[in-house]
């Protein structure tokens, strides 16, 4: 009987050896057959011993050899998975599906919209200056030519900061025009100028499908010894059909600003209806005077342009909203 069990034991040691040692499916199962076999396997070879056992030892033998059955047989089925564990992974992670789609940025519409304005106006020769967006009286204002009770310089119809009445510079205020650059450049610069400045403007409007309390301006100021309105009506025409197609309608329509004489509005068809786009004119003496022009040697036209509009021209969006609202569904379309 200890010879039953010293085979039992080896078998077993050399069993569980062979399985540890089984790298793969295929070498696991030349093991399998090796020990478990039914035909050939030594675990039928120990089974055939035991018919030899002498039958009062027979119970006890048995219940070795049924032990050892199933520890080689539990330890079999362990490696087993193991070895297939590396395989599940690699079906999880089919290799011949797609791979996972990167979501791309994009520039948004208003974006894409300056960046198209600033290259055909480059192309007309005008370039890109910026300005703050917090001004102050002086350069949204007065040099502008807005006395102090023009309705626009109602503080109710404007953005003032609550720091204003500290500032040591006087009152500051979002600016609710482009037109402020206008005179930071002409400040600075001396004629001939030639720039558009692009950028956002606050006013406090009641928000609807065409007005927002922010918006974007393309501001225009072209400066030299002898400009007419014509060329600004030109610069416009020129513009909006480089923009939108050569079918675009714009309509000029007089009109007042305190910092252009003459002025007119600048609207646009839209369906049934004309829609103000921008006001232009040419540039006041008093402006020019302010910023140390002589009105008598130099003139020039200026104009400011509402870029949502355009872009909603172009694209047949029905609501400025959509553009501040961060849908990812309609941003995505452009
Ligand atoms: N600043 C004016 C506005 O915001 C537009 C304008 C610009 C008018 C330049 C004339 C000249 O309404």
């Amino acid at each position: 009987m200890s010879g039953l069990s010293d085979q039992f034991e080896r078998y077993e040691q050399e069993a569980l050896a062979a399985i540890a040692a089984a790298q793969s499916t295929g070498d696991l199962e030349a093991v399998r057959i090796e020990f478990l076999g039914k035909k050939k396997g030594r675990l039928r070879d120990l089974q055939r011993l035991l018919g030899r056992a002498e039958p009062e030892q027979r119970p006890l033998v048995g219940k070795q050899f049924n032990a050892v059955k199933t520890r080689v047989g539990a330890a079999l089925e362990q490696r087993q998975q193991a070895l297939d564990r590396p395989q599940a992974e690699l079906t999880a992670l089919d290799i011949t599906l797609p791979g996972r789609q990167i979501e791309l940025g994009r520039r948004h519409p208003i974006t894409q919209t300056i960046d198209e304005f600033k290259d055909i106006m480059g192309r007309f020769g005008f370039s890109v200056v910026d300005g703050p967006e917090i001004e102050d009286e002086q350069h949204n204002f007065i040099a502008l030519n807005i006395p102090s009770e023009h309705p626009a310089r109602d503080p109710l119809d404007n953005f003032y900061l609550a720091a204003a009445d500290t500032a040591a510079g006087g009152p500051t205020l979002l600016r609710s025009q482009t037109s402020t650059v206008q005179i930071r450049v002409m400040e600075q610069t001396k004629p001939p100028i030639r720039i558009v400045s692009l950028g956002r403007v606050y006013r406090p409007d009641t928000i609807d499908a065409t007005h927002s309390c922010m918006f974007h301006q393309m501001e225009g100021l072209l400066i030299d010894g002898d400009v007419t309105l014509a060329q600004l009506k030109t610069v416009l025409n020129q513009f909006a059909a480089a923009y939108l197609g050569h079918d675009v309608k714009i309509r000029f329509r007089p009109s007042f600003f305190p910092f252009t004489e003459p002025s007119v509005e600048v609207d646009m068809l839209w369906g049934e209806d004309w829609l103000e786009v921008g006001g232009a004119g040419m540039v006041d003496p008093n402006v020019l005077t302010a910023v140390g022009y002589d009105p008598d040697e130099v003139t020039g036209f200026a104009f400011g342009l509402g870029i949502e509009r355009f872009c909603m021209k172009r694209h047949e969006i029905n609501d400025i909203r959509r553009f501040y609202e961060n849908d990812i569904r309609f941003l995505r379309q452009f």
